[in-house]
């Protein structure tokens, strides 16, 4: 049954009826329905009760025609589970109060026993696949090992990642034992979410970006191919990072069917670098969705433009939906995308 999804289809470069979309954080506050619930919750409430999460996840996909749905969580979220003290603070982003800086701190995280502690993520994914019932495929993620450790150590979003660089350049034996923490929490946590349920994968190394190609190859390349080769080709993996340009060829080498992008490049170019042995998902610039119908017309052409009617293009922004984004634009969207592809 999978394989007659547009979405895995693409994932696997395979042709398609018109070019799948889904959104990143296509579930969040620029939906109405999903303020509501907020108002009574606190985010990690949401993520942590089954029938919440299931509730946010189908809320997008109730109201469009998106071509799959994504688990209602947070990266952090396994965070939290090894011992890391989290606040989400509505509009700031998450605050880490107890962030790991020391060999002490990092032997004292509990890595012992994910599944348990994580029960509700399995929980939430066979409730949402009852009630999608097989409309469309359910992506899980995490975040990359990269990502998630910058969290870890600096405490939150950072400007200049310099906790995380200094730890890399100057005491290299604690950032790789970090690391490999780290990618056995990954891998143990995707495993979790295959096993309930989910049909294809999205790692987030949302702020690798930072990095130059040299540290990207010494110090994350070889954590994300070990998480990736891991999963053992089980389900489809979208690797998606931000600020890539110069990074796009050494992604590749981490294994994965499908490379995000986000709008500072465009398709074409970055597809030609990577090559199209591997598919590509992206990359509107988010605030394209604060402009009008007709500006969101041209702009999707062109990307499709660029992606050629090739197989292995899906369709998504270049980072999450902005909160202030006018629903009826969202929906324009998905319907532009899908009227225009059509083979
Ligand atoms: O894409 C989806 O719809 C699935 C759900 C999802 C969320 N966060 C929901 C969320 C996913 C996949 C994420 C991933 C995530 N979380 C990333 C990687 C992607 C990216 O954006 O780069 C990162 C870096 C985080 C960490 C995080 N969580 C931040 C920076 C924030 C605050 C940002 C903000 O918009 O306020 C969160 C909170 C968060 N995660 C919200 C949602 C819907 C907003 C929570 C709220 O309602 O206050």
């Amino acid at each position: 049954m999978d394989k007659d999804y547009r979405f895995l289809k693409a994932c696997l470069r395979k042709e398609v009826d018109v070019t799948p979309i889904w959104l990143m954080r296509q579930a969040g506050r620029y939906l109405r329905e999903y303020r509501a619930i907020r108002k009574k919750h606190s985010f990690l409430e949401m993520c942590k009760t089954p029938e919440i999460a299931t509730e946010i996840t189908l809320q997008p996909i109730n109201k469009f025609e998106l071509d799959a749905a994504i688990l209602f969580s947070d990266i952090l979220v396994p965070v939290e589970a090894i011992g890391i003290e989290i606040e989400f603070r509505e509009g700031k982003g998450p605050i880490i109060h107890n962030p790991v800086r020391s060999k002490e701190a990092l032997e004292a995280l509990n890595i012992s026993e994910l599944e348990e502690r994580v029960f509700f993520v399995a929980q939430s994914i066979r409730l949402i696949q009852q009630e999608l019932n097989g409309k469309v495929p359910l992506i899980g993620f995490s975040g990359a090992p990269f990502t998630l450790a910058s969290y870890i150590v600096e405490g939150g979003h950072s400007r200049d990642y310099l906790v995380i660089k200094s730890l890399m350049h100057r005491e290299p034996l604690i950032y790789h034992l970090l690391m490999e923490k780290i990618a056995k929490i990954v891998l143990d946590y995707l495993k979790i979410q295959i096993k309930a349920g989910v049909q294809a994968i999205q790692l987030f190394d949302s702020w690798v970006g930072c990095l130059s190609p040299w540290d990207y190859e010494k110090y994350v390349l070889p954590y994300t191919k070990q998480v990736i080769d891991g999963l053992g080709r089980k389900v489809p993996v979208i690797h998606f990072a931000t600020g890539t340009s110069g990074l796009l060829e050494l992604m590749k080498r981490a294994g994965s069917d499908v490379i995000g992008i986000d709008w500072r490049i465009n398709l074409d170019v970055a597809w030609r670098r990577i090559g199209y042995d591997v598919a590509i998902q992206g990359n509107l610039d988010p605030a394209v969705l604060l402009a009008s119908f007709e500006e969101i017309e041209i702009r999707v052409k062109d990307i499709l433009k660029r992606a050629a009617g090739r197989p292995g293009h899906i369709f998504n922004l270049g980072h999450g939906v902005l909160p202030k984004t006018p629903v009826e634009n969202v929906q324009a969207l998905v319907e532009i995308v899908h009227q225009y592809s059509r083979r």
